[in-house]
């Protein structure tokens, strides 16, 4: 598995012809690192490519790559990617995209890169998922208007479901390597910032029947649609700012995926300390930022750049993905790791970092001090 412990220093000065030169200091530790993707298939109904981007280190070629599901591995092609190369030039790897097409049946896939030559598993936290016919049945989507809340753009079906699907399991996958707990050990979740359910659709699936999720959101237009469709979650309408009126040391597990993403610092700061509020001593809480890969892949502006660098982040960029309105609260958010771990230092403790996990987005698990 590729292992960052601390994110790449970067080094970011104007380069020949006044370009900046986006370089990191960071070399490919482990050999490979791999997004997944699952997208519909253009013109062909009932199929779907799985694949994604993928950058090998010096030594590993890409033939090596394989993609696994429980039953078969199949070979992927191959499509270099020389946009992708500019961006993620500084990992000093061969960057591609895989690319299979794979029928959807009725029930739902799941996919990893194995090495071909050991049979292993890399990047073992990483899945994409093929949804099944039952998938699209068990609960409706949700319209368009409201994906697009959540992800920017409207999401289509299939990434919909791939991408809440992939993020459940790999939740499962990263808590029980670093807590030693599974999902389905926790007993009262709160899904921060659950928008329209497109994660807790699937973590539901994974909890013990008699284990409570509550979804809590800013967003009543989200929440109205998980209400109707969503029966076993409890829902929450939660203020902008902290406090909130729930009661304190009530979940033992939180997560808010793309939350932080969105928030200025100072926002961030204070709903750590409600977060920290709303855990059990020892509670666990997993959440995913925009790091420095995130700002290189998608951030793409020397602004970007020079804030993580003079403050730890940058949280300037406004985002219209909840209406023109809340753009002076809503953002879009990139910073550094030593940032995020000073802020929350005072209430947690840092179990664990992983770099470029959530899509492009890193992961922090933190686990709730028992005093402070
Ligand atoms: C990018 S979306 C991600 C939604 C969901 N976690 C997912 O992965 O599909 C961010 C969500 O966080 C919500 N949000 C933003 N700030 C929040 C806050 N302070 N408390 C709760 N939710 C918040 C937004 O309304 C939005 O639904």
């Amino acid at each position: 598995m590729r292992e960052v412990s601390e994110p790449p220093a970067f080094t970011h000065s104007p380069g020949a012809g006044g370009e900046p030169d986006y370089s990191l200091s960071a070399q490919l530790a482990g050999d490979v690192l791999w997004r997944p993707a699952v997208t519909e298939y253009p013109g062909q109904p009932d199929q779907v490519i799985v694949g994604g981007y993928c950058v090998v280190g010096p030594g590993r070629h890409r033939e090596t790559l394989q993609l696994a599901s429980d039953g078969a591995s199949v070979s992927p092609n191959f499509i270099d990617n020389e946009r992708l190369k500019a961006i993620l030039a500084f990992l000093q790897g061969d960057c591609f995209h895989l690319h299979k097409p794979w029928p959807i049946s009725g029930s739902r896939v799941v996919f990893q890169l194995r090495d071909r030559e050991t049979g292993d598993i890399v990047e073992p936290f990483k899945f994409a998922v093929v949804p099944g016919k039952a998938d699209f049945d068990r609960i409706p989507l949700p319209g368009k208007d409201r994906m697009r809340r959540v992800a920017g753009t409207a999401d289509t079906p299939v990434k919909f479901l791939d991408g809440g699907c992939a993020a459940a399991l790999q939740m499962d996958a990263l808590l029980q390597a670093t807590t030693g707990r599974r999902l389905n050990q926790f007993k009262s979740v709160l899904d921060w910032g659950v928008g329209c359910g497109r994660v807790a659709r699937f973590v539901k699936e994974r909890l013990v029947p008699s284990a409570r999720l509550t979804g809590a959101d800013i967003d009543d237009f989200n929440l109205e649609w998980c209400r109707e469709n969503l029966p076993e979650l409890r829902t929450l309408l939660f203020p902008l700012m902290p406090p909130t009126k729930a009661r304190g040391s009530s979940f033992d597990l939180v997560y808010g995926l793309s939350v932080l993403t969105h928030l200025t610092e100072s926002v961030q700061r204070a709903w750590f300390v409600e977060l920290a509020r709303l855990l059990k001593p020892g509670g666990i809480a997993y959440l995913t930022f925009n790091g420095l890969i995130a700002a290189l892949y998608q951030g793409r502006s020397s602004s970007v750049l020079d804030s993580i660098q003079a403050r730890g982040i940058s949280d300037e960029m406004r985002d219209p993905a909840l209406g023109e309105a809340m753009t002076g609260y809503y953002r879009v958010t990139f910073q550094a790791y030593p940032h995020v771990t000073a802020a929350v230092e005072p209430m947690f403790s840092v179990l664990a970092h992983y770099p470029h996990m959530f899509g492009v987005q890193d992961v922090l698990i933190l686990e709730r001090r028992r005093t402070g």
